[in-house]
């Protein structure tokens, strides 16, 4: 696990969109894994700005996004797949047919997720999942008490998943309580993780996430088993960390030959 912790979240977005930048370069048909939130928008400007000024091609890329509301069909403003569409695939130039969400309108939903996670494996599995964190440690929409093992599968939100996420909604009881989302298991044999998390509200989550014990308590934990993943931080959601200053020395006094890593 490589603890990046950055001044400000827009600072870490670019560290990020870096890392992603040089995935594409290298293997142009990448597969990227895709997050909706607040947390990835400064990530996702970078990508169209290095799109539009210097040529980041992604018309091969191809990409699954985490999770999406039962029962919002995907023109609905406040679909994932609306997000997406306004703040990521507007900017860039991935084919449509390049494009995977979860359907949040699919009549059979455990036929629905099985056929996602079959895409993902046809696709030759994710190469890097963009993840941020829900104030209780969650991924994707993997609540807490979620199998560590878990596969895309329908979840419901707990009641303080959906009071964060109103905001989106104009008020809690707009928001859906069910939702399709890719499983922890699946999430875990991305190849690269990639976590952002900003902001003093995500402080705590990210403390048990980093230096707590596994538990499916905070499925965020299960990171610690993951052999590259890399953790971008603002100043504030560190606060927490106990070996903040070791992490800063670490990512500080890399090897050359690793500091693009
Ligand atoms: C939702 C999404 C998660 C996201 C979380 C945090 O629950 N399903 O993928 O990480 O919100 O959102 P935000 O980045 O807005 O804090």
């Amino acid at each position: 696990m490589e603890v990046i912790i950055s001044q400000d979240p827009c600072s870490a977005s670019i560290l990020a969109a870096r890392l992603i930048s040089r995935l594409i370069r290298i293997k142009p048909d990448a597969v990227l894994g895709l997050a909706t939130g607040s947390t990835p928008l400064n990530l996702y400007r970078e990508l169209i700005r290095m799109h539009r000024v210097e040529g980041l091609d992604f018309s091969r890329v191809r990409t699954f996004n985490l999770d999406e509301y039962i029962g919002l069909p995907p023109d609905h403003p406040t679909s994932y797949h609306s997000f997406m569409e306004e703040n990521f695939f507007l900017g860039v130039n991935i084919p449509h047919g390049n494009i995977h969400l979860p359907d949040g309108l699919a009549s059979d939903v455990p036929s629905h997720c099985e056929a996602y996670e079959q895409a993902i494996r046809d696709a030759g599995g994710i190469d890097l999942q963009i993840l941020g964190i829900g104030s209780d440690g969650h991924i994707g929409f993997n609540e807490p008490g979620s199998s560590l093992a878990s596969r895309t599968r329908i979840k419901t939100l707990t009641p303080g998943t959906r009071e964060d996420n109103a905001r989106f909604f104009g008020k809690p009881e707009n928001v859906p309580h069910h939702v399709i989302t890719m499983g922890i298991g699946t999430i875990m044999e991305s190849r690269i993780l990639a976590l952002l998390a900003f902001g003093e509200g995500k402080a705590k989550a990210v403390g048990e996430a980093v230096e707590g014990a596994i538990s499916a308590s905070n499925p965020a934990t299960v990171l610690q088993l993951h052999p590259n993943a890399k953790i971008y931080l603002d100043e504030s959601a560190a606060s927490s960390l106990e070996r903040i200053d070791y992490y800063k020395w670490v990512f500080q006094n890399k090897p050359a030959w690793q500091a693009d890593s």
